[in-house]
């Protein structure tokens, strides 16, 4: 049987020569797009997306991906009202069913573990985009690219990680990377309601990354090469109240900018709501337009690998 290789957690990317390897593939994925002319590598092969969450990026970034490898796209970006959820089916049965249909399936769901639960039962590749609070793998690969992209290394930077730690996926994957390079130090900005949780401290603590945690943003801005700055994940809440406390913890403005140092780069997952002064969006160190740009070009590596190099 062909071995199936799911994304799940970064963790499964173990050391930064994997990394280097499909970021060469979205280098090269970019030039020939560039040329206009990308080799159709996924003809005829077939990629779902489930999306029990909203999208924009991820979803829209893996089918062009998709569809500039020459391949096809099956999607339901409301999964939970346009699936046979709405019946009662549940989520092993779906992705059973898709897995007679689809090559490859792309998975977003409210449920921290569910990518998880996907790839026990699917006969087909499941990548995760996302599963609740837990994971969003694709995003941090993209994210670890962006950096290398735009200050050239990975080792000896000092990052800022701000705003929900707590709820924040992207966070909580793109922290287990960086024990992948040398000299990297990291600094948490969250108010005491959205710190990071407890585990991955204790994961950074045991991979000797240096860690240091506040909530006042002036304090780190001036020292960082990344400041990563992430949405108070308003979904995420049990009510509206709690969030309306932390909603406006931080704003990344001119006079933020001004701070910090002429070669370092703000980043964003997106979608931004308050936390970043579209003031700022033409500040050359404002990466984050770049950064989801980038997602295309991660994407359609990853696709290229997990559809055509299983083994890789
Ligand atoms: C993020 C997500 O869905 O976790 N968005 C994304 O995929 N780019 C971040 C967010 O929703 O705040």
């Amino acid at each position: 049987m062909k071995r199936l290789k799911h994304i799940i957690s970064t963790d499964q990317f173990q050391n930064a020569k994997n990394l280097e390897k499909i970021f060469q593939l979205a280098d090269a994925m970019e030039a020939n797009d560039q040329l206009g002319c990308v080799p159709q590598t996924l003809a005829g092969k077939i990629l779902a997306a489930i999306f029990y969450e909203p999208s924009t990026r991820t979803r829209f970034s893996f089918e062009a991906a998709m569809a500039k490898l020459g391949g096809n796209v099956l999607t339901t970006e409301s999964a939970t009202h346009f699936s046979s959820v709405t019946k009662g089916e549940t989520l092993e049965d779906t992705i059973r069913i898709i897995g007679a249909y689809a090559d490859v399936i792309v998975l977003r769901h409210p449920q921290t573990g569910s990518a998880a639960v996907a790839a026990k039962v699917s006969t087909v590749p499941i990548v995760n985009a996302g599963d609740g609070a837990g994971e969003h793998p694709t995003q941090a690969l993209l994210d670890m690219y962006t950096i290398r992209k735009e200050l050239g290394r990975l080792e000896k930077l000092h990052i800022g990680l701000v705003g929900d730690l707590f709820y924040g996926r992207t966070i909580h994957s793109l922290l287990r990377f960086f024990h992948l390079y040398k000299g990297i130090k990291i600094s948490l900005v969250a108010p005491e309601q959205l710190k990071l949780p407890q585990k991955y401290l204790d994961l950074l603590k045991k991979q000797r990354i240096p860690v240091h945690q506040t909530d006042k943003l002036e304090s780190v801005v001036g020292k960082v090469d990344v400041l990563y700055v992430t949405r108070v994940q308003k979904e995420r809440f049990a009510s509206i109240e709690e969030y309306e406390k932390v909603k406006n913890a931080y704003v990344i403005d001119r006079a933020i900018l001004k701070k910090m140092k002429t070669k370092s780069i703000i980043m964003h997952p997106l979608p931004r709501v308050t936390e970043i002064d579209p003031a700022i969006d033409r500040d050359p160190r404002a990466a984050y337009f770049r950064q989801a740009r980038n997602g295309l070009y991660v994407r359609m590596a990853l696709l290229d690998m997990i559809l055509n190099h299983p083994a890789w």
